[in-house]
């Protein structure tokens, strides 16, 4: 393994810990990552869950949207981050059109999995993707439903809008994110949506909730790490923070996102979305 700092943690943070640390009211807290270092300065700040996120295409590769990132880079970032890190658990994005069917999505799972050594993959949908969810799931394959914004169908939503602000959509949400628990997903993930409806869903779910510009209700909070530290190219969004601003490393900044997300301190109100 990559030689990294001192853990923060002894033992494996896994599907249990998750639901555990919901039960008993622990904020959780996240962070992308797409290389050993980066995954080994995140684990020694003590983040749970390390998302080896589609933002890649972005961030990484300098693209629009994450609309062209492959099955094979995703596993390359997996794959490199999991060489950084021990505890933290390792959840992958699987990328646009990789699970389109049921068995697509078992045959890119399974490479996530075994040659990216992800632990929990990410999925991007609504109620349609119960069937999916669901053999996954019995396969032994643990899920995050990504709902809300969702941005590998930015070119169908026309934008990066918040959503769910009218109460059917809201509505909406909340019945395909049961559905997704009830088919097996183990933690749900709700991209751009107002904080109201972010505490609503965790309120409802019994699987865990990270938002991300879903407000201080959820249970877990993600940010893209360049965004975090204020070197994302263009537009940061509104719901992010600069966490380098007044810090004097990365290693700070990201001990600072962690104690502010364990303290319910991030977001702010000026970081919700109506
Ligand atoms: O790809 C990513 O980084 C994500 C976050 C926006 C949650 O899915």
């Amino acid at each position: 393994m990559y030689k990294g700092q001192e853990q923060a943690r002894s033992k494996p943070v896994t599907v249990k810990t998750l639901a555990k640390m919901k039960r008993e009211g622990e904020k959780i807290a996240v962070l992308t990552a797409y290389d050993a270092s980066f995954a080994a300065v995140l684990e020694a700040a003590g983040v749970d869950i390390i998302l080896v996120g589609d933002s890649l295409g972005m961030v990484i590769q300098g693209r629009q949207t994450t609309v062209p990132v492959s099955i094979d880079d995703m596993i390359y970032h997996s794959r490199s981050v999991a060489r950084g890190c021990r505890y933290p658990l390792l959840m992958v994005d699987m990328p646009f059109m990789s699970y389109s069917t049921v068995e697509w999505a078992l045959t890119n799972a399974a490479r996530l999995m075994q040659e990216g050594s992800a632990h929990m993959v990410k999925l991007e949908g609504d109620g349609g993707l119960m069937e999916t969810v669901r053999q996954l799931s019995r396969n032994g394959v643990p899920v995050c439903a990504h709902l809300g914004l969702l941005p590998q169908s930015i070119h169908k939503l026309g934008g990066y809008r918040v959503q769910g602000r009218e109460e059917s959509v809201a509505r909406q949400i909340i019945d395909d994110a049961q559905r997704l628990q009830d088919a097996g997903a183990d933690v749900a993930l709700v991209e751009c949506i107002p904080a109201e409806l972010g505490a609503r869903l965790s309120e409802t779910l019994e699987i865990p909730v990270i938002g991300i510009g879903a407000g201080p209700g959820c249970d877990a909070q993600v940010l893209v790490s360049y965004d975090m530290l204020g070197i994302t190219l263009g537009h940061r969004p509104r719901f992010s923070r600069n966490f380098l601003e007044g810090k004097g490393s990365i290693q700070a900044a990201v001990a600072a996102y962690v104690q502010a997300v364990k303290q319910g301190e991030f977001p702010a109100p000026e970081h919700c979305l109506a």
